[in-house]
């Protein structure tokens, strides 16, 4: 069996993290555009779309994408279920507003809220404990690159931080923190190379075959003109896009070339 038939077994993620962005009514007028716009024909059952939206749009995202093919997730959520921490957001609390999907350790957490290894596996495990689908990033700055420590430091946030038990609700996403925001995506060579680094780790931390069905997304300024190319590569499953999912033109488009990746393995 081809490399690129082992690819297309796993499930195909198109996630937009829209960080702080999007008030309710930018919300509501994202959905509005999105569902005029969006591909007629359903979508290919392995693949996923979603929106990580704020807490406060959560309800006024629901309701407004109707019956899009849209999952709706939260971007930061504790793994203690209720308690004394001031600001944080409960899984309890995310169930009953009707999300089940949740991002955990960007590296805008990590690198402005105190997120490490050690929290960032806490929450994974008690997320997808309580039944949640767990995005969980992880990625080298530049200087970690620069000093080739590129694989090290993959190595240690799987090892550190990835939950000690394999699940199938867990999906990492590996984003270089030097690509994010900055208009530098990976090239497709960079991109390949880490996550087919990030997948023989996981055969290490798990097994083989859980590491062949575990989507590996890529994250770090995935745009419309860059993602047909990501997308080709045997370990990249998708991508968990910022800056172009905040607009419905180039999501849509992105959703698009993930029905087109999805059909040409067929
Ligand atoms: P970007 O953000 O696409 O704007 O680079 C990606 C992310 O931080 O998830």
């Amino acid at each position: 069996m081809s490399e690129r038939r082992l690819f297309r077994r796993r499930a195909l993620w198109i996630a937009g993290n829209w960080k702080m962005n999007g008030t309710r009514a930018e919300t509501q007028a994202f959905f509005d555009a999105l569902k005029s716009s969006f591909p007629k024909s359903d979508l290919p059952a392995a693949l996923h779309t979603a929106i990580f939206v704020s807490p406060l749009s959560i309800d006024r995202a629901l309701t407004v994408r109707g019956d899009l093919p849209v999952e709706i997730g939260l971007q930061n959520v504790h793994f203690e279920s209720k308690g004394a921490y001031t600001g944080e957001i409960s899984g309890p609390m995310a169930l009953e507003a009707g999300v089940k999907l949740a991002l955990v350790g960007h590296s805008e957490r990590r690198q402005y809220f105190g997120e490490t290894d050690a929290t960032a596996k806490r929450r994974t495990e008690s997320l997808l404990a309580q039944g949640f689908t767990v995005i969980h990033c992880i990625g080298e700055t530049k200087t970690e690159r620069l000093e080739n420590q590129t694989e090290n430091v993959l190595a240690r946030q799987i090892d550190d931080g990835l939950p000690t038990e394999y699940s199938d609700r867990l999906i990492v996403a590996y984003e270089p923190v030097w690509a994010i925001g900055t208009g530098l995506t990976a090239t497709p060579e960079q991109a390949e190379e880490a996550h087919a680094f990030i997948r023989a780790r996981l055969a290490t931390c798990y097994n083989r075959e859980a590491a062949e069905k575990l989507p590996i997304l890529y994250g770090g300024s995935v745009t419309p003109e860059v993602f047909p190319a990501l997308l080709a590569l045997p370990n990249v499953d998708g991508g968990l896009v910022g800056g172009a999912s905040l607009k419905p033109e180039s999501f849509r488009t992105l959703i698009e070339q993930g029905v087109e990746a999805s059909r040409s393995a067929e």
